[in-house]
């Protein structure tokens, strides 16, 4: 079965640059560079839907310095990238609590989906103060609402369902995470029910897409029975 949704967890920036004697935010600016390459090779190779983690709700523990300069680092990107995304026919979307965003990063990123809306090729969804819980509480949420107002108090279908999440993108086939630890840190919980895990030990910086080209040719290599049986 062929990759149609790419999930990467951007682990290991700060390491990667306190290894080099750098400021953390230094690994976060190479951080950006790895994206920009991971998404230009991943759109040439027409993968139909990428998603990367790129700040969680969990990150705001942080220090105030460190997640400021990853907003602006983000703010950055879509102002510099947004005339490339539109002619390689990139959509952009954005997922996670948008509301608690400094206005200038939520005034970038708006724009940036509105102007990659009509885009066709591949879809890039970034996810900004996500966190899978929250996605999951919030459709509980949305979806009483919307039981109260028809009277209808059924469970979702699986439509209705990816109609509550934040992207409505398919499941993820497989996920990436750089960095070396093996856990999942609050990602699409709902939507990596039957992703191919692999966690890389090099650090997001680091990443090449020749390591993605591999993890590709051991993806294409695995089994996925679903729940059914091996074919005979
Ligand atoms: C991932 O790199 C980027 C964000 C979480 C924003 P880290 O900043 O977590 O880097 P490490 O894990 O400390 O090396
Ligand atoms: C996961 O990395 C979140 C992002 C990559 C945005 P973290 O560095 O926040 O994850 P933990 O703390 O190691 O679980
Ligand atoms: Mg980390």
């Amino acid at each position: 079965m062929k990759e149609n949704h790419i999930a990467f967890i951007m682990d290991g920036n700060g390491r990667w640059a306190q290894s080099r004697g750098m400021s953390r935010t230094r690994g976060h600016a190479a951080g950006v560079r790895s994206l920009e390459a991971i998404v230009q090779w991943s759109v040439d190779q027409s993968v139909p839907y990428l998603s990367f983690y790129a700040f969680s709700t969990e990150n705001w523990k942080r220090p105030a310095r460190e997640i400021r300069s990853i907003f602006r680092l983000m703010d950055t990107f879509f102002r510099r990238r947004i005339h490339t995304l539109i002619e390689k026919n990139v959509r952009i979307l954005v997922s996670g609590d948008w509301m608690a965003l400094p206005e200038a990063s939520r005034n970038v990123a708006a724009d940036t989906m509105r102007r990659t809306a009509h885009c066709t090729g591949t879809t890039v969804n970034l996810c900004i103060n996500y966190g899978g819980q929250m996605e999951l509480r919030r459709a509980c949420a949305l979806w009483a609402a919307q039981c109260q107002q028809t009277g209808d108090f059924s469970v979702p279908d699986e439509e209705e369902m990816r109609d509550l999440l934040y992207s409505g993108l398919p499941d993820v086939d497989l996920l990436i995470r750089t960095g070396g630890d093996s856990r999942i840190s609050n990602f699409l919980l709902y939507q990596l029910a039957y992703a191919e895990l692999f966690f890389l030990p090099v650090a997001w910086p680091d990443l090449r897409p020749e390591h993605v080209q591999k993890v590709l040719q051991q993806f294409a290599g695995r089994e996925r029975r679903m729940g059914g049986l091996a074919p005979v």
